[in-house]
């Protein structure tokens, strides 16, 4: 059966001592919440991972980061590689979120490099799609997404696959307040998952959980979560307040 995953994307978001409490109190009310099938996971900014890494310690919550270089060592001032993340014991890293799509100019061959880095690495990438407002309005979307998990994910074996966790994020629903419909999140999780069965057979593409990140909140979650194909969410805003975070993180039940 696959995970059911509610990962926290804190983007830019909090200092060191805030960045501490809300961890806290995450685990303080998540513990009882999370199943053997349920992963919840904070995606904090690099310089608090140590630190959210040692303070959540064997709680049932895991810490992720939210993105890696393309590179393991070397003159790359300000990046940070998979290889430093997996000697930290970090086990996800989000890549290719639509932010750093559209500011750090991400594209499917670097994003090959990245997943590939992180799997070399045996971290779980996080790997997102997601198509912007006027795709949609052209109705070119499930185009759009196809392209974006085959050039990212189809040179991977089935055995590198089943190791990554995708996320559909629409870029139009991202910080927004307008949350995808049940039905338009389900009708594209069918798609990339029926892609991934085209490729990998179904039985492997019944195994890859895909999340749904855009708006996500306390009063949408259920609805989406309860979609077949929708096994989870990456939450933005709604995961930097703890009681709302964990509010969505029981809606997954
Ligand atoms: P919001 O939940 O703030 O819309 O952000 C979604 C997101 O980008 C998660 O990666």
């Amino acid at each position: 059966m696959r995970q059911k995953i509610v990962a926290g994307n804190w983007k830019m978001n909090k200092t060191m001592p805030e960045a501490q409490a809300l961890s806290s109190e995450v685990m303080g009310m998540v513990s009882s919440e999370v199943t053997t099938n349920t992963k919840v996971v904070l995606c904090v900014p690099f310089p608090f991972l140590p630190v959210i890494k040692y303070l959540l310690g064997k709680s049932s919550v895991a810490v992720g980061a939210q993105n890696c270089s393309e590179h393991d060592w070397g003159a790359y001032t300000g990046e940070v590689s998979a290889l430093m993340l997996k000697s930290m014991d970090i086990p996800y890293v989000i890549l290719g979120h639509s932010e750093r799509r559209q500011y750090f100019g991400e594209d499917g061959k670097l994003l090959v490099k990245k997943i590939d880095k992180a799997l070399a690495a045996a971290l779980t990438p996080i790997f997102c799609c997601g198509e912007p407002l006027e795709v949609r309005e052209k109705g070119t979307h499930d185009t759009l997404v196809r392209q974006q998990v085959e050039e990212a994910l189809f040179h991977l074996s089935a055995e590198s696959l089943k190791k990554v966790v995708i996320a559909y994020e629409p870029v139009w629903a991202i910080g927004t307040g307008k949350t995808a419909t049940s039905q338009q999140a389900q009708e594209m999780h069918a798609v990339i998952r029926k892609q991934l069965a085209s490729k990998y057979g179904d039985t492997i593409a019944q195994e890859i959980s895909i999340l749904y990140g855009g708006s996500v909140n306390s009063k949408n979650a259920q609805e989406l979560f309860s979609c077949p194909d929708v096994d989870g969410g990456l939450v933005g805003g709604a995961s930097l307040k703890s009681r709302e975070f964990v509010d969505i993180i029981k809606a997954m039940k």
